[in-house]
């Protein structure tokens, strides 16, 4: 997506033993891009959020593979370096799926060829990530379509949870693609952009990244989102997600299940939107079994930002002597959900419609 015009993407290789990221945690202030060479130096960039979002952690784990490759020798070594990449963060299952996808490449072949096998690997990956975020922009371009009829012309309001843009992707996003789509379409789209308290991936990624495709979009604080759908004012809901059981719970940034209530009792439909590396084959109860990241308690205290001058600074918000506890995810039961979109269309968020679509999981 652009840039200041420019076209990028969130990851790359610069060559073979190089993988180069845009710092997020720089973001919006700053464009800043760094380079990652070995598997601690990645492995830090998942964990401290330099990048973040599902997809982009996939795509980012299949390069940390990579790197994995060179630096094992054996094959109890490279299995120790792929727990490392896994052991980052905890709830956004295509790091797991990414890691296991590259052992099971490099188990398939000859050892001595691990390195070339797991860089093509690893491009497949991130391009398999872009081509099936491109999709669900298709396919969620319809659904916008069908409200755009309805309305006759009028701006249709879509409200966004943290960031599933293209940020969170290799490109092109999840819960934006469709968006993009519209507007590219000619469709008038507008934004309602929730900040995602506590580290604001909205107020400071989602808003950045609207704003730089020139898509209007409005920044609200968390819990604007019920007010607005009793006045009318959101026609659809699009969130992404970080992890859905095969029965359809969806495990996404913390406030989602919040937002799904609201869209509920105001019959506003709520939509999620994946690519299928997203799904968690293995369970059923998203409530019960999918892990919920804590993070620190800081990201809740302290909040970062530009100062009048210009310079970056961080303020407490809670007074001295007050806890705060830091969930990073809840799970919005499938009930709850009007459908989900993914590379191959949109099913309901049930077994039976998601195991049709996806036979895989
Ligand atoms: O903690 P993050 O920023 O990695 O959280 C991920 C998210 O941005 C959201 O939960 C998103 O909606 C799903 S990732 C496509």
């Amino acid at each position: 997506m652009l840039v200041s015009g420019a076209s990028f993407r969130t990851i790359w290789m610069s060559d073979e033993s190089t993988i180069r990221i845009i710092d997020q945690r720089r973001l919006p202030w700053h464009f800043e891009l760094i380079d990652l060479r070995t598997v601690a130096e990645l492995a830090g960039a998942i964990k401290d959020m330099a990048v973040r979002g599902a997809g982009l952690i996939g795509a980012t784990a299949g390069y940390g593979m990579a790197l994995a490759a060179r630096e094992a020798q054996t094959m109890t070594e490279l299995e120790a370096l792929a727990n490392q990449l896994i052991q980052t963060r905890p709830t956004a299952v295509n790091l797991s799926w990414a890691v296991n996808r590259q052992l099971q490449a490099m188990r398939a072949a000859e050892f001595a060829r691990r390195v070339q096998v797991s860089l093509t690997e690893a491009e497949n990956i991130a391009n398999e990530d872009a081509d099936a975020c491109a999709e669900i922009g298709k396919h969620g371009l319809e659904i916008i379509r069908r409200i755009a009829k309805l309305k006759a012309g009028q701006m249709i309001n879509i409200l966004t949870h943290c960031n599933a843009g293209w940020l969170a992707f290799v490109d092109h996003g999840s819960a934006t693609a469709p968006i993009y789509a519209a507007h590219a379409a000619g469709i008038p789209v507008h934004v309602w952009v929730d900040e995602t308290r506590p580290r604001n991936q909205g107020a400071r990624l989602t808003a950045w990244e609207l704003r730089e495709q020139g898509i209007p979009h409005t920044v609200i604080a968390d819990n604007t989102g019920g007010h607005l759908m009793q006045h009318g004012l959101v026609d659809l809901v699009i969130t992404g997600a970080d992890r859905v059981t095969r029965s359809g719970d969806v495990a996404n940034k913390i406030g989602t299940y919040l937002k799904a209530l609201a869209a509920h009792d105001n019959q506003v439909p709520f939509y999620v939107a994946l690519p299928s590396s997203t799904f968690d084959g293995s369970l059923r109860d998203g409530i019960r079994g999918i892990p919920i990241e804590q993070r620190d308690a800081s990201e809740v205290t302290h909040l970062e930002g530009l100062t009048e001058a210009g310079d970056l600074a961080t303020v407490r918000v809670v007074s001295e002597g007050s806890s705060a506890v830091n969930y990073g995810f809840d799970v919005t039961p499938a009930r709850l959900i009007t459908g989900l979109i993914t590379e191959r269309g949109v099913c309901n968020a049930d077994e039976s419609a998601i195991t049709t679509l996806h036979p895989e999981i």
